[in-house]
């Protein structure tokens, strides 16, 4: 089937790849021209594990091409895939400005009948005012939209669309449904749960879905709060909670909270779309105030454990707002730079992937080009992304090379034993810390 890609970005590149991959001829067309020409030679604009093989392997099998020019996709494909960004305005309100610019450029090229799908993450009610618009736009073709939304996650985005857990296709065509299934037929006879719905309850879905697992994070974070004052632990609280199949164990994992392109904007968008509908829901607003006191909390362990910030030098490990990908939009780690820059700490970052990005967006931040840069001097290391390099750091070289050995785990990677045996200050979140003796006297002497 001949399929057209509109937005050469998170989304849309790993679906052209699997797309592609599952035998269909893809063509993936945006704005940005040296973005399209990179990608003509499989260069890549960020970092996604596999993500490059996956493009490289289209080309190369002549079933993935890439151009500015949206006229052919819209004549030859059977159907569009919508994958263009879908910002926060100011108001939390999601902006829709470049999923109906670029639905209407290809809808200009169409003829007698197109298929557009949405992969946006949009507010529920946006394809049906999609379909007014194009139908507006061009009056003699015969659109027909699809909500077919995105679960994949940054870092596993290959996977997740090569093998997706489950597929979701909301239309109110039977027509486009039935070739959206044929689209599909590879992954549903590999057994992915495939669902059908209309076209409004699947947007709504995904919403559900990103703010359901919003609320499993925050809920993790206020037992974090609680364990600290209750002196529990909240690893084995999420534990035990995960183990009951009604829970789950995803997305219980306390720490400095969640980031990302997904999770704070389309909250924000989702709350906006309910306060519209006229429905109160208030947990929505709990949800992000508890997300950003997690980083908050840890701002505050610093502060307790360093006392006054300026001239203190502070490691963060980890930039990005979560291991696998280069991505740093609304990354807990910069929430927490800022907060130090403003205190008056040094603060230099070190990210496998991602110093370049966070330091363009944080003014004051400095990076190191490795780990041990990154500590050497430092008065308090903060692990803010649980990177694989991060886990196997080499402790008594780290503690060395700090100014103080202490250590604020924003993501619960060490054990408080292995931390102790290093002679470190260790402060997880929502669990005991340790600070052996020797610590204490020489943090006590230096203040
Ligand atoms: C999320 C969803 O997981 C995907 O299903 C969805 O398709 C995607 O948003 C989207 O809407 O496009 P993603 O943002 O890539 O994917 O990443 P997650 O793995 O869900 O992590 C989001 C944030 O939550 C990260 O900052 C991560 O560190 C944090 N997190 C995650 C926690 O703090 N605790 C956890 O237990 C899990």
């Amino acid at each position: 089937m001949k399929v057209g890609i509109v937005g050469a970005g998170h989304v849309g590149l790993p679906t052209a790849g699997a797309l592609a991959r599952l035998g269909h001829q893809v063509t993936v067309t945006d704005t940005d021209a040296p973005r399209i020409e990179a990608l003509g030679r499989a260069e890549v604009p960020f970092f996604e594990p596999g993500l490059q093989e996956l493009i490289a392997e289209g080309i190369e099998s002549g079933r993935l091409s890439f151009t500015t020019d949206p006229a052919p996709v819209a004549r030859e494909s059977s159907a569009v895939f919508i994958c263009v960004g879908t910002p926060p305005r100011v108001t939390g309100e999601a902006n829709l400005v470049a999923v109906e610019k670029s639905a209407l450029a290809v809808a200009r090229h169409a003829r007698g009948s197109l298929i557009v799908v949405e992969k946006s993450t949009v507010p529920t009610g946006t394809s049906d005012r999609l379909a007014k618009a194009l139908a507006r736009s061009k009056p003699g073709v015969s659109f027909q939209l699809v909500s077919n939304p995105e679960f994949l996650r940054e870092g596993h985005a290959v996977e997740d669309s090569l093998h997706p857990a489950r597929v979701l296709v909301g239309s109110d065509s039977t027509a486009a449904l039935e070739v959206m299934r044929e689209l599909y037929r590879p992954i549903i006879d590999g057994g992915a749960e495939y669902v059908e719905t209309d076209q409004r309850t699947a947007e709504l879905a995904k919403h559900a879905c990103n703010a359901y697992l919003a609320l499993k994070i925050s809920f993790a974070n206020a037992m974090a709060r609680i364990c600290e004052l209750s002196d529990a632990d909240v690893v084995s609280v999420t534990k035990v909670m995960g183990m009951d199949p009604r829970i789950g164990p995803g997305h219980l994992h306390a720490g400095l909270g969640y980031g990302g392109s997904c999770f704070p904007k389309d909250l924000a968008a989702f709350q906006r779309l309910v306060e519209r509908l006229g429905y109160d829901f208030p947990l929505l607003g709990e949800i992000k105030r508890i997300n950003d006191e997690a980083v908050m909390s840890v701002f505050t362990k610093i502060e307790e454990v360093l006392w006054n910030l300026e001239e203190k030098r502070v490691a963060l490990l980890g930039l990005a707002f979560k291991p696998g990908t280069d991505d740093v939009r609304f990354a807990p780690a910069l929430a927490l730079a800022r907060l130090l820059v403003d205190a008056g700490a040094e603060v230099v970052g070190y990210d496998p992937v991602a110093n370049e990005l966070a330091a363009a967006e944080v003014p004051g931040l400095k990076t190191a080009d490795n780990v041990h840069e990154a500590l050497d001097g430092a008065h308090c290391a903060v692990l803010c992304t649980e990177w694989d390099e991060f886990r196997t750091l080499d402790m008594t070289s780290a503690r060395s090379a700090m100014a103080f050995p202490i250590m604020i785990d924003g993501r619960n990677l060490y054990e408080s034993s292995d931390m102790a045996g290093a002679g470190f200050t260790y402060v997880p979140v929502g669990r005991r810390s340790v600070s052996p003796a020797i610590e204490d006297r020489l943090l006590a002497d230096s203040l």
